[in-house]
């Protein structure tokens, strides 16, 4: 036991970090943190299934959908500025603009503070954008948890929530990432138990040289592709109980118009199904198509013969990002 009237080791480390931390928010107050910066992964999700409960009075879709965050990912770099603006450079040309849902992420957090802190937003891209791998609504998730790290912020859960789904149906889900089930337009989030199958210890995804828009793919989908959430609800308590889910539960109901209505897709599919793929489906609103697979040599081959004929493909994993995992130098 340390003496009563001299503080511990771990006192004088609080009070250290709590010094650090109110010098970095001050700066960031007064708009002088420049050569700080902030590091963050941004993960991409897969859907194990999609219900599209009916269409609501807004013009949003009523969902159920499971959600599992992989592997592949984004890096965000965050550096402070001294210009009051927001700037974004991306390794992807056409999204390095102000648009971005990572510079919108930004802007909410000034906003809502009432602060100008300029920022600069390097955006390394890995995840292919418009894919149905949630890589936007991921990149603005990782924003809003970076800066509420790197400036200290007294943002609560409800607060960075209510931004989250200002910002996209699917960014709320980002929030926390792992494995859960996405009520409402996907913005309702319950974790789920942290069960994967072994079936689908390593995932495949191919996507094809399309890109969908979200809103288009939910616009013509017909109402007989409506379903009344069985398939999310029954992989839930099977995940939960830490058991496998039943193949025919793994249902996307968008896939069937995505795969009529995009031939590229179709074709993608059955590809990688001849390619010695047993199961294939579409992640969210595509045009991403995911194969699980229990070993990494039969991922391996799929992955070669899909490549060698000129499919853009990534083995990937599901995986749970680590809340804390901001890097600030
Ligand atoms: O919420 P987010 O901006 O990501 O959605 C993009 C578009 O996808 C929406 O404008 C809407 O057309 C469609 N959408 C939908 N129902 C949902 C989520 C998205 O109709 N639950």
């Amino acid at each position: 036991m340390p003496p009563q009237n001299i503080p511990n080791w771990d006192d004088k480390l609080d009070n250290f970090s709590i010094s650090v931390q109110n010098a970095r928010m001050s700066h960031a107050q007064q708009a002088q943190i420049s050569g700080e910066v902030c590091f963050i992964r941004a993960y991409a999700k897969i859907n194990l299934t999609l219900d599209v409960l009916g269409r609501r009075s807004d013009g949003y879709h009523e969902l159920a959908t499971v959600m599992q965050t992989i592997d592949l990912h984004d890096t965000i770099c965050l550096t402070a500025t001294d210009d009051q603006r927001v700037h974004v450079i991306c390794t992807t040309p056409a999204l390095s603009n102000n648009d971005n849902l990572a510079a919108r992420a930004v802007d909410q957090v000034r906003q809502h503070l009432g602060w100008r802190q300029g920022v600069r937003i390097e955006l390394y891209k890995c995840i292919p954008s418009a894919a149905g791998l949630g890589g936007g609504s991921s990149d603005a998730a990782a924003v809003l948890l970076a800066l509420r790290q790197w400036w200290q912020l007294a943002l609560s859960s409800t607060d960075l929530l209510s931004m989250a789904a200002s910002l996209g149906s699917d960014v709320p889900f980002f929030l926390t990432g792992g494995l859960a089930l996405c009520e409402g337009r996907g913005e309702q989030v319950t974790p789920l138990a942290r069960y994967w199958p072994p079936s689908m210890r390593w995932l495949l995804l191919l996507k094809p040289a399309i890109s969908l828009s979200t809103a288009a793919v939910f616009r013509d989908l017909p109402a007989s592709d409506y379903t009344d959430g069985t398939h999310s609800k029954a992989v839930s308590v099977a995940l939960n109980a830490n058991s496998n889910p039943q193949l025919e539960h793994l249902h996307n109901g968008l896939q069937r118009g995505v795969l009529e209505r995009y031939p590229a897709v179709a074709q993608a599919r059955t590809d990688l199904l001849n390619a010695g793929a047993s199961v294939v489906q579409l992640s969210g609103s595509g045009p991403t198509l995911f194969a699980p697979f229990a070993e990494l040599a039969s991922a391996i081959q799929v992955q070669h013969r899909v490549q060698a004929m000129g499919y853009e493909v990534f083995l990937s994993r599901a995986t749970y990002p680590n809340p804390g995992d901001v890097y600030l130098y």
